[in-house]
């Protein structure tokens, strides 16, 4: 289904300016083909503080809830789509929270923006799951991803991945263990672990309340 462009889409990203770290907007993605701009975290962030990346942040509920909670971090979050990454940006904005910057691109591009060994957690969260055959290089825990975010994690860098689907839980587990990851957490019910410290994203809650296990993978670079 196709989704409604907001109103005043392009003025309303253009008052986040502040906090979007590239202008590399869906609109502009050919002109920026071939481009090469590494992001100086110091400069953008103001410290050196750890940089944690959320890939597919939506609305952008985890990565200001992370934020607020973790102000010792710095916080990147990717959206492709910049009609769902505005809701993020205008929260974040609103909320005055500091520590969170966007980057409004595909996570097929980030090699070019992100400077390599320089992430120390990756959050996918909620990933859509492509289910339909021919669809699994889409996927963003295809070993075609995971070589490409291998070279921006430093060493013993983590991914955290959460899903509400069985399979593609389990094809990401198979990802990362042929990509020579080490699982450090496999979690087939997250509600059952417990986990005080889990942050609940827009897709969880609704997967939650409709009963659905929650499925989580921790994974180390070796
Ligand atoms: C199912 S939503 C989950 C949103 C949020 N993480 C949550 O848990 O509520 C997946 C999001 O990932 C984004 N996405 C999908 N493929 C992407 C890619 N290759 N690069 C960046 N974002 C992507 C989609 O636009 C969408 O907003």
């Amino acid at each position: 289904m196709r989704m409604h462009r907001k109103s005043h889409l392009d003025e309303r990203l253009a008052k986040c300016a502040n906090l979007t770290i590239a202008d590399v907007s869906e609109k502009n993605m050919k002109a920026a083909a071939g481009l090469r701009n590494l992001i100086d975290f110091n400069a953008v962030f103001g410290n050196d503080n750890a940089v944690h990346l959320e890939i597919g942040c939506g609305k952008g509920r985890f990565a200001c809830e992370l934020a607020k909670r973790r102000p010792d971090i710095d916080i990147v979050a990717v959206e492709k789509i910049s009609n769902v990454l505005i809701e993020a940006c205008e929260s974040a904005e609103k909320e005055g929270i500091s520590n969170l910057h966007f980057l409004n691109c595909a996570a097929e591009v980030l090699p070019r923006y992100i400077p390599e060994g320089s992430v120390e957690r990756i959050y996918l969260n909620f990933s859509n799951p492509l289910p339909k055959l021919g669809y699994a290089k889409q996927r963003l825990t295809h070993p075609r991803f995971l070589q490409l975010y291998k070279g921006l994690l430093k060493q013993g860098g983590t991914i955290v991945q959460k899903t509400d689907d069985g399979d593609f839980y389990r094809f990401s587990l198979e990802s990362f263990m042929s990509c020579g990851f080490e699982i450090v957490e496999k979690c087939e019910d997250l509600a059952a672990l417990g986990d005080a410290d889990n942050i609940v994203t827009e897709h969880e809650q609704r997967f939650m309340d409709m009963g659905k296990n929650i499925y989580r993978i921790v994974c180390k670079v070796k």
